[in-house]
């Protein structure tokens, strides 16, 4: 490590209920409707109820150096601007991610119920977050969906074989609904771990696992510190040294169907972002399962899963998981046990909080547990 961060800060415990009231409360003090303010309340706390605290509450600071910036647009909502039937085009003019691509969803969704599919093409949308929350939103109405997101002008990722930050750390996300079960669900960055993931372990004064990230030399390093501070490093693609290529594929073709199929803009000299935001594009296509002549596929999935699942663990592994499971067990502890926020994380949202205008004894009392 190279700084002076040795010691392992506390990490506090929440009620996701008491976090979603002070998610609620500083996005209403910034000028959020009611029904925005609750959407990116829910969304954050999911995150972080997920597992996912690099698209939690942390994000908190990160979206009001935007607003601030004139980046972030309160209460903007999802314009579409091209409609051709199954294929929707819609605009985000950059409003809260949380509302706009929620609002992709609805109409998607919608769409899909009528022509059995819906591909929906969106850009400029303020960071949409953990992708999996909608994916969760299509299985829930019980469609299969995927996803594939490009982090527009926001480079922090090297390309197989590259040595300096090229691309965004675009995740890929699909999921497929299930009769009377949670649905699979798979949902990563196509770096070998997401940004936000390198920000908690920075604050929490943790290394990141080996393979993740090199330094501004090119060198492998586990120092999160490099993501955060000049010289800056790279994260590398997913799949490290021996498979990179793969998470570094999919990055390129998150990149296009993200940024450049849907009309808005991928990363190269000309967009480098200059301001804390994070915009977003996304190409999500929702299908019906139903329209398929597939009456046995529920039963082909339960096979499915109940085989792979027989298979003998390795040293070390309580129990095969398939995708979205380790988010349902995260939940489950979470929902019992309350969110863990460090020390750090927890002050800079207090001082988000005031910067977006909660009087400093307002947000004194959130912070306490006493708002
Ligand atoms: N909006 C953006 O710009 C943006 C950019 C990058 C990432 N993200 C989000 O960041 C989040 C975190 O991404 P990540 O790459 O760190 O996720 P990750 O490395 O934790 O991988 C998560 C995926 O792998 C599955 N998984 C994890 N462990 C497993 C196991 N042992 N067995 C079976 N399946 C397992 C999970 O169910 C999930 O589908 C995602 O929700 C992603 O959407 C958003």
């Amino acid at each position: 490590m190279n700084d002076h961060r040795s010691v392992h800060p506390a990490l506090l415990r929440f009620p996701p209920e008491r976090l979603r009231a002070y998610v609620r409360a500083i996005w209403e003090h910034a000028g959020s409707t009611p029904r925005e303010a609750e959407l990116v309340a829910d969304h954050l706390v999911a995150s972080n109820l997920a597992g996912h605290d690099s698209h939690g509450v942390g994000m908190i600071p990160r979206y009001a150096a935007s607003a601030r910036a004139n980046q972030l647009q309160l209460n903007r909502h999802a314009q579409v601007v091209r409609d051709v039937g199954a294929v929707l085009t819609i605009d985000g003019g950059l409003g809260f991610g949380q509302v706009i691509a929620y609002e992709a969803m609805e109409l998607g969704i919608e769409r899909a119920k009528k022509l059995g599919v819906c591909a929906v093409g969106l850009r400029n949308a303020h960071h949409i977050g953990r992708i999996g929350h909608w994916a969760e939103q299509c299985a829930r109405a019980g469609f299969v969906s995927f996803h594939f997101v490009n982090v527009a002008g926001d480079p922090l990722v090297a390309p197989f074989g590259g040595t300096d930050r090229r691309i965004g750390t675009n995740p890929f996300c699909a999921a497929f609904p299930r009769d009377g079960a949670p649905p699979l669900l798979l949902d990563f960055a196509t770096s070998a771990v997401a940004y936000g993931k390198t920000r908690v372990a920075y604050n929490q004064r943790k290394p990141v696992p080996e393979g993740a990230l090199i330094d501004h030399a090119g060198k492998p390093t586990v120092d999160p510190a490099v993501m955060q501070m000049p010289p800056f490093g790279s994260l590398l693609p997913a799949g490290g040294a021996a498979s990179g290529h793969k998470g570094y594929g999919l990055a390129v073709i998150c990149e296009l169907f993200g940024g450049a199929l849907n009309g808005g803009y991928t990363t190269h000299a000309d967009t480098l972002q200059k301001t804390p935001a994070i915009v977003n594009g996304m190409l999500s296509v929702i299908v019906d399962p139903r329209a398929f002549d597939a009456m046995g596929a529920q039963q082909e999935a339960d096979a499915f899963v109940e085989w792979v699942k027989a298979s003998p663990v390795a040293d070390g592994v309580a129990q095969v998981q398939m995708p979205g499971e380790p988010e349902r067990r995260n939940r489950v502890e979470r929902e019992t046990n309350g969110v863990p926020v460090d020390a750090e994380t927890w002050r800079q949202i207090r001082d988000a909080a005031c910067e977006l205008g909660m009087s400093a004894d307002e947000a004194a009392r959130w912070a306490e547990g006493t708002g």
